[in-house]
């Protein structure tokens, strides 16, 4: 049995899920960033994690799997900057899971958290004249210094359970 987890992060949030993952995977295992990555054969688990940039996967993320995991055995991560009971995240993991079905490969999970966003993202929303994205402005500003150990806790039993 061997696993890959393999992470696209911008800003290191993902990155520190991806680890916190990888920890917990006994045996055979690989863990490497989307650029160090050339296919996912040879893996009989891959974690796969990438941040959700305007409601979706990271395009970078997205297209790389785009023809390379038909039929493979996929536990999906992503980090956002909404707080994980906003509503408007639903969707959004729904385009998480849509990724990897419509590539045909077997979805065994899929772990979302909140992580901090850049300063000049949560600027730029609240500046904005619309209200509802300064509101959005106001939850990511509060999202500093995630993921958090609980968060990161959570994705170690994320991890435990898919294995298991
Ligand atoms: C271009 C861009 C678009 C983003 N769009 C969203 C979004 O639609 N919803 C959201 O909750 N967070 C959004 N974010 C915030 C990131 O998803 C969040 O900060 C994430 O934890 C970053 O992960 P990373 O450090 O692994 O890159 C966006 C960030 C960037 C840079």
């Amino acid at each position: 049995m061997k696993t890959l987890v393999a992470y696209f992060s911008q800003t290191g949030n993902t990155k520190r899920v991806a680890e916190a993952i990888y920890g917990e995977i006994p045996g055979e295992k690989d863990i490497k960033a989307l650029d160090e990555l050339e296919d996912l054969e040879g893996y009989d688990l891959i974690f796969y994690g990438f941040p959700i940039q305007a409601g979706n996967p990271a395009k970078d993320a997205g297209e790389f799997l785009s023809g390379r995991c038909s039929g493979k055995k996929m536990a999906l991560f992503t980090t956002h900057g909404a707080p994980e009971d906003a509503e408007r995240v639903k969707p959004w993991l729904d385009n998480v899971r849509n990724l990897v079905a419509q590539e045909g490969a077997e979805l065994l999970g899929v772990f979302d958290c909140q992580g901090e966003v850049a300063q000049a993202i949560v600027d730029f929303l609240l500046s904005s004249d619309d209200p509802e994205r300064r509101r959005y402005g106001q939850e990511t500003a509060e999202a500093k210094g995630l993921p958090d150990e609980a968060r990161l806790e959570r994705a170690r039993s994320f991890a435990r359970e898919i294995i298991a």
